[in-house]
């Protein structure tokens, strides 16, 4: 018996010590920790249960048969996060590069259908150089099945991508099917073809870096949700994270006990806009004196910056909260805040996650860049994923509510549950210059006649009693009692029941 028991404790140390302490040491020195180094940071101590640490390729092509290392490129398992069931796998970089074989791609299979079975969230991290090259159709055929999963469980169970290496070919599509993916900074790069083959292609020289490194993809591209400075930082955030988030799309998040009180209030908010309604001022300011403990954690806060994504809490329930940003392009609606957007109000809504929204929007972005770019496409999702959104919808415009953007901010017309606003509102067609040119074209010119009609425009319009008279507002807060008004709120829909009609699935405008 001491025999086996010996010779089991070898063959998992052996699997323990993947490709080895020199290729664990190139990790290091490029700044990376190990695929089970990460484990032990990214999961609570002693949680981790590894499956198929004994799995071996079974390819016997170019001298494969030769090599083979217990694991095969990728940690798997389950484990918990502040004590909540998640499961994960963590490509090993130092086996064979991390690259996908048959064998690799069924132990991320099966931890995809035990995260879908069993109701919760699943973690990839990836640190790999794509498809096992020496393996051909079996790995293509192995990321396939995982595509297919990452789409059954998406909508069902969270499930979130962390770049923390290389990620190319094969290895980008799963990520981008998953709900969240996050990078690190400098030493993280994802693209679908590399440097090499974009230079034999297209002539272009670009680094790694530059290509598909995470400050591109976390602010130009919008393929990240956000970047981080190190591995440490990353699986810490994660954490955070998941702590947000359902365990699965029937489960509410559990409520988290907070000091800060439900009827706390912020008289500073009192002068939070203002008083030239074309200075900017900086939203996150309010999602941040509104949540509980003022913890916000952003999603894609350096991309489409003119609107402002991510979680927070009220009353310790989970919130999405979504908000134009005065700071970035006046708060306009484009191509990229609306498609940012449109994904954060599915994933809520997919989950039941509450969505608070702060309205501070002039419209959307006039030019031919933007509708040469499918802005009536792009601007249409956002539309479309808060009038489908079943979730409770809690809204307050805080200055502008301009034209079709005010319709899209979950206005009352589209099934808004809640809708305040600030007595600094202005909700109009547009602004009351553009207004007023139009309406006394005659009048151009006459600068004080303009000056009278804006004026007169202005009178109307800019202020929220028009709206709220027609019931389109349900009332005008003080700014100070925003977050005391919205815990209300949001309690009398503890229990909402709203669905839409059945259907196979939507017609998102893609
Ligand atoms: C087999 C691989 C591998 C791969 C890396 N390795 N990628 N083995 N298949 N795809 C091995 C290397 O041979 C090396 O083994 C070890 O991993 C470390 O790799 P290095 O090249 O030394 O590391 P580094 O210099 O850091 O470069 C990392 C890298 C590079 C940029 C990822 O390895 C690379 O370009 N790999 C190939 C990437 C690629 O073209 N993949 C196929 C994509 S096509 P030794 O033993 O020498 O140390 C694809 C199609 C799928 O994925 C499509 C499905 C939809």
């Amino acid at each position: 018996m001491k025999d086996v028991l010996e010779q089991l404790d070898a063959k998992r140390q052996a699997a323990r010590a993947g490709g080895g302490e020199k290729r664990v040491l190139a990790q290091h020195e490029k700044g990376k920790l190990s695929a089970r180094e990460r484990i032990e940071v990214l999961l609570d101590d002693g949680s981790f249960e590894e499956f198929d640490m004994f799995v071996e390729h079974q390819c016997s092509d170019f001298g494969m048969d030769e090599k083979k290392i217990p694991g095969d490129g990728v940690v798997t398992g389950s484990g918990t996060i502040n004590g909540r069931l998640v499961y994960l796998f963590a490509k090993d970089f130092t086996v064979f590069g991390g690259s996908l074989s048959l064998a690799h791609a069924k132990k991320i299979m099966k931890v995809q259908d035990a995260a879908l079975r069993n109701g919760a969230p699943i973690l990839g991290l990836f640190d790999a150089g794509g498809a096992r090259i020496q393996e051909g159709v079996d790995a293509l055929g192995g990321y396939a099945e995982i595509f297919q999963r990452n789409v059954l469980a998406s909508g069902v169970v969270p499930q979130i991508s962390v770049i923390m290496g290389p990620c190319a070919g094969g290895d980008v599509y799963s990520p981008a099917m998953t709900d969240f993916i996050f990078m690190v900074k400098d030493t993280s790069y994802m693209y679908v073809t590399g440097p090499d083959v974009v230079k034999t292609v297209t002539n272009e020289v670009v680094t790694h870096e530059e290509l598909g490194g995470a400050s591109i993809h976390a602010k130009k591209s919008g393929v990240a949700d956000g970047a981080f400075e190190n591995d440490i930082e990353a699986l810490v955030q994660m954490r955070r994270l998941v702590d947000f988030l359902p365990l699965n799309n029937r489960e509410k998040v559990p409520a988290r006990p907070s000091y800060d009180k439900p009827d706390r209030i912020e008289p500073s908010l009192d002068t939070l806009v203002p008083p030239n309604p074309n200075k900017p001022y900086d939203i996150k300011e309010l999602i941040r004196k509104t949540a509980d403990e003022g913890d916000f954690f952003e999603i894609a806060p350096d991309y489409a910056t003119n609107i402002v994504t991510g979680f927070g809490r009220l009353e310790g329930q989970t919130v999405g909260f979504v908000a134009n940003q005065p700071m970035s392009l006046a708060g306009v609606l484009d191509i990229d805040a609306s498609k940012k957007g449109a994904r954060f109000v599915r994933f809520c809504d997919a989950f039941s996650i509450p969505i608070v929204t702060f309205v501070d929007v002039p419209g959307f972005l006039p030019g031919t860049k933007q509708e040469y770019g499918g802005l009536i496409k792009h601007g249409a999702k956002l539309l479309f994923a808060y009038a489908e959104a079943t979730v409770p919808k809690l809204t307050v415009i805080t200055r502008k509510a301009y034209g079709g953007a005010y319709d899209v901010m979950a206005s009352k017309h589209l099934r808004g549950d809640i809708n305040y606003a600030w007595p600094t509102a202005e909700i109009a067609v547009m602004g009351a210059k553009g207004a007023a040119e139009i309406i006394h074209r005659a009048d151009l010119g006459d600068e004080e006649k303009m000056a009278a009609h804006t004026k007169e425009y202005e009178d109307r319009f800019a202020n929220p009693f028009v709206a709220a008279s027609r019931g389109y507002l349900d009332d005008v807060i003080q700014p100070r009692s925003t977050r005391v008004r919205l815990i209300k709120a949001l309690r009398t829909l503890k229990n909402k029941n709203l669905s839409n009609p059945w259907k196979k699935h939507d017609n998102l405008p893609l």
